[in-house]
């Protein structure tokens, strides 16, 4: 009988050989978007810290304050004794910027969406999400034991040719989506997809985990607005925001919630300070999409949607080659391939930052244009 590690290393050679085998690698973030790695100094556009609050002093410095007057661990999960008083500040803070009645604040935007997705939808019911959907969305939608079916990304034409056929089999139904999509960029059609959530009496469930400023979209539309606070917040934990009874029925079924030790009481202070700077800075709000599109302007790529522009490479090896080029180069870009992005499409993520200056875009542009990718 083979033993555990000889199993996982044929596993692991497997991964090797299709270039997919992946590695962490220790990284010095001095700041939100320079890098010290392997003792070289480099630009990152790979980090979702989209507004660079992440190395923010204000943020910092909320953080440290709640660390001495908190503590630094929960020291229990938010049901039992660990609802520090700044949960409260911050929920009501999420529901207003985003235009709900409550919200309900999670560890991590994944556990936001492991919880909440089975907490509303069973086995008599059924989830419809889009192709392209985040890995969390998938295991949540599959730990619900709900039916699961995808709509081609996008495609509204299919989602009501998938309702049409299947919406009066089920007791409930469930419509799921990113806001904007985390490995290529762009945004969802969310107006149409809520009309059509209507017609055919499903919920419209948005995860806007690479939104940024989500208070500056359309608030009514979606009825569950799931949202991250570790990408444009720059510190951690995860959303979701609806109505009263959706937060009060969440608090008390949401099992990532009620089984899982609360947020340190830093994350907590850090994230409220960020919402603080994100509305009263709305030019730091514009501007990594800006930058995006200062990107696509220079390559004459189609115009960015949003902070994040892919340049889709194909097979695993030439992205993973790129990315060393531009590594070599001074900049950090990271390589996504399978089963992160469908097979054969493995490509450059580049994220853009308010912090990048238009030298720097320049500046990797030129690199890129050189190599001859586009
Ligand atoms: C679309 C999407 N949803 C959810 C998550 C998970 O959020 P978090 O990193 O806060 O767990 C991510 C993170 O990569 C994401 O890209």
């Amino acid at each position: 009988m083979l033993m555990l590690d000889d199993i996982l290393i044929q596993k692991l050679q497997i991964l090797e050989a299709k270039k997919q085998k992946r590695i962490t690698i220790p990284n010095f973030r001095y700041d939100g978007i320079h890098i010290k790695r392997d003792g070289k100094d480099l630009i990152s556009f790979s980090c979702n810290d989209y507004l660079g609050l992440s190395s923010n002093q204000q943020v910092i410095e909320a953080a440290v304050n709640a660390t001495r007057k908190y503590g630094v661990g929960a020291g229990a999960s938010r049901l039992v004794t660990g609802e520090c008083l700044l949960y409260r500040e911050l929920e009501e803070l999420l529901a207003i910027y985003n235009g709900t009645q409550a919200a309900c604040v999670f560890g991590s935007g994944y556990l936001a969406n492991i919880g909440t997705i089975p907490a509303l939808v069973g086995k008599n019911d059924l989830i419809i999400a889009d192709k392209l959907s985040h890995a969390c969305i998938i295991d949540a939608a599959k730990l619900s034991g709900a039916n699961i079916l995808r709509f081609a990304h996008n495609n509204t034409a299919h989602l009501r040719m998938l309702l049409e056929a299947n919406r009066s089999e089920y007791q409930n139904c469930l419509i799921i989506t990113e806001t904007v999509f985390s490995m290529d960029g762009d945004v969802a059609p969310l107006t149409d997809m809520a009309a059509i959530a209507k017609e055919y009496n499903a919920w419209l469930m948005t995860d806007g985990a690479h939104s940024i400023a989500e208070f500056n979209s359309n608030h009514s539309l979606p009825d569950i607005k799931m949202g991250t606070l570790s990408k444009a917040y720059g510190s951690y934990g995860g959303y979701v925001c609806g109505s009263n009874a959706l937060i009060e029925y969440l608090k008390n079924a949401a099992r990532s919630m009620i089984f899982s030790t609360a947020l340190s009481p830093a994350s907590l202070a850090a994230s409220i300070e960020a919402l603080k700077i994100m509305k009263n800075e709305p030019e730091r709000c514009n501007k990594p999409l800006e930058n995006a599109r200062l990107f696509t302007m220079i390559l004459e790529l189609p115009e960015a949607q949003s902070a994040i522009v892919p340049l889709v490479l194909g097979e695993n090896d030439k992205a993973v080659s790129a990315s060393s080029v531009l590594a070599e180069n001074g900049f950090l870009v990271a390589a996504i391939r399978p089963p992160t992005v469908p097979e054969n499409t493995a490509r450059l993520r580049f994220t853009f930052s308010a912090l990048h200056k238009n030298e720097h875009i320049e500046n990797l542009c030129s690199v890129i244009k050189k190599q001859g990718w586009i």
